[in-house]
C-alpha cells in the first residue's frame, strides 16, 4: 500500500506534521516549544495549546511544501486523537478535522503510543512483526507483544512514574534545565555510572516480572543529594547523573530481553523520547546482539515525539470516512489496556 498520508502530532509541546507514503518518510517537520516551557520547569498546559494553535497551520505547510505534494493529492489525514493533554490535542484534531473535510479526504484518529511502537515500521529501520517493542516515554514506559501491528498485546508497564518523568525529575535535581533528558545524558557522559549505587525497582521480583518502577530511585536520589549538600552535589553531580541515568535504563534493556526471551521472538524495538538516550541503545543494541536478535532502533527524531509515527500507527489504524468524522474528539487518557487501534 503507498498511501500518501499527511499526519498531525500535538499531544504534548511538540507541534508536528508529517508526509508518509507507505513506509517512506517525504517530510517531517517538528516546531518544538521546549524553550517555552523551560521557564517553568516542565509543559505547562495552557501554553502549549496557545502555541500549537498559532504555529500548526505553518507547521502543516512546511510538510507539505518539503514533501512537494499538495494537500488534494494526500489520500488520507491522520492525527493524534489521545492520550495527552486535552487542550493540545484539540488544535490537532479540530485542524485535521478541518483539513479532511474541506479537501474531502477519510480521517484517521491514531493514538500517540500507538505511534511511539509503529515508528519502527517506517524506513529505514522497516521492521516487521513479530518483536517486542520496549516504549519509554515522558508518560508512558510498557512492553508490548507486537505479532500484528494493529494490536500490540502489554506485557508489563511501569507501576509508578514513567522512565522519562523519572529522568526529568532527577535532572530537575540536579540543576538541569527542561527538557532534562539530552542534559542528563551529556552530564552523565562524564561521569561515573558505578559511583552511586542506586536501587533498581522491583529487583526482588521473579524472572518472569515484566512491570517496571522507578519512583525508588527518584527518592533515592533526592536523600543522595540531600546528604551530600550543595557543595557535595556540585562536585559530583556527573557522577550522580551516571549512577542515575544507569539505575533508569539498565532495567529498560534487561526487561525488553528478559521479555524477548520469554516470547520466543527474533527481533527488538524501542521508541519513546527516552528511546533517544546514548546509553539504553547501546545496552539494547549489546543485549540483541548477544542474543542473536534483530534490532530495531529507529533515528532519535522518530523516538521523541513526531508525526512521521503517527502516519505509521495511521497505516494500522481504521479510517473514518468523510464526513463522518466531524462528531469525533479529542481523548485525554489512554483506553484500558493502553492502545487503541
Ligand atoms: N537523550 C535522552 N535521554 C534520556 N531521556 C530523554 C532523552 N531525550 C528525551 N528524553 C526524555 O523523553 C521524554 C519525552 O518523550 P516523549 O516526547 O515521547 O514523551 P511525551 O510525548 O511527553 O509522553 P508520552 O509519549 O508518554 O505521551 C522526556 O521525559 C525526556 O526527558
Ligand atoms: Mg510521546
Amino acid at each position: 500500500m503507498t498511501d500518501l498520508v499527511l499526519a498531525i502530532e500535538t499531544s504534548c509541546d511538540e507541534t508536528a506534521a508529517a508526509v508518509v507514503q507507505g513506509r517512506a518518510i517525504l517530510s517531517n517537520v517538528i516546531a518544538s516549544q521546549a524553550d517555552l516551557h523551560a521557564v517553568y520547569g516542565g509543559v505547562v498546559p495552557e501554553v502549549a495549546a496557545r502555541h500549537h494553535l498559532t504555529t500548526v497551520n505553518a507547521v502543516v505547510d512546511e510538510a507539505l511544501d518539503r514533501a512537494g505534494v499538495g494537500l488534494a493529492q494526500v489520500d488520507r489525514i491522520a492525527v493524534t486523537r489521545r492520550p495527552g493533554l486535552i487542550g493540545a490535542l484539540l488544535v490537532g484534531v479540530a485542524t485535521a478535522k478541518a483539513l479532511a473535510y474541506a479537501a474531502r479526504k477519510d480521517l484517521v484518529m491514531a493514538d500517540h503510543l500507538h505511534g511511539h511502537v509503529a515508528a519502527c515500521w517506517l524506513d529505514p529501520v522497516a521492521l516487521d512483526p513479530p518483536f517486542v517493542s520496549l516504549t519509554a516515554s515522558g508518560g508512558h514506559t510498557r512492553l508490548d507483544l507486537v505479532e500484528d501491528y494493529a494490536h500490540p498485546v502489554l506485557l508489563g508497564q511501569t507501576l509508578d512514574d514513567a522512565a522519562g518523568e523519572a529522568i526529568d525529575k532527577g535532572a530537575r535535581l540536579l540543576g538541569i534545565p527542561y527538557p532534562g533528558g539530552p542534559g542528563l545524558e551529556a552530564l552523565a557522559g562524564q561521569g561515573d555510572a558505578t559511583a552511586f549505587d542506586f536501587p533498581v525497582g522491583l529487583r526482588s521480583r521473579g524472572p518472569d516480572d515484566l512491570d517496571f518502577s522507578f519512583a525508588g530511585v527518584k527518592t533515592a536520589l533526592l536523600y543522595a543529594t540531600r546528604e551530600l549538600g550543595d557543595d557535595g552535589v556540585a562536585d559530583r553531580r556527573a557522577d550522580l547523573a551516571a549512577s542515575y541515568q544507569e539505575a533508569i535504563v539498565r532495567p529498560l534493556a534487561d526487561r525488553l530481553m528478559r521479555a524477548a526471551d520469554a516470547a520466543g521472538v527474533p527481533a527488538v524495538s524501542i521508541g519513546g523520547g527516552v528511546a533517544a538516550n546514548g546509553r539504553l541503545r547501546a545496552l539494547v543494541q549489546e543485549g540483541a546482539e548477544r542474543r542473536g536478535l534483530r534490532v530495531a532502533i529507529p533515528d532519535r527524531t522518530l523516538c521523541t515525539d513526531n508525526a512521521a509515527m503517527i502516519a505509521a500507527a495511521a497505516h494500522f489504524t481504521p479510517a473514518i470516512a468523510w464526513p463522518e468524522f466531524v462528531g469525533e474528539d479529542a481523548m485525554a487518557t489512554a483506553p484500558p489496556g493502553g492502545i487503541a487501534a
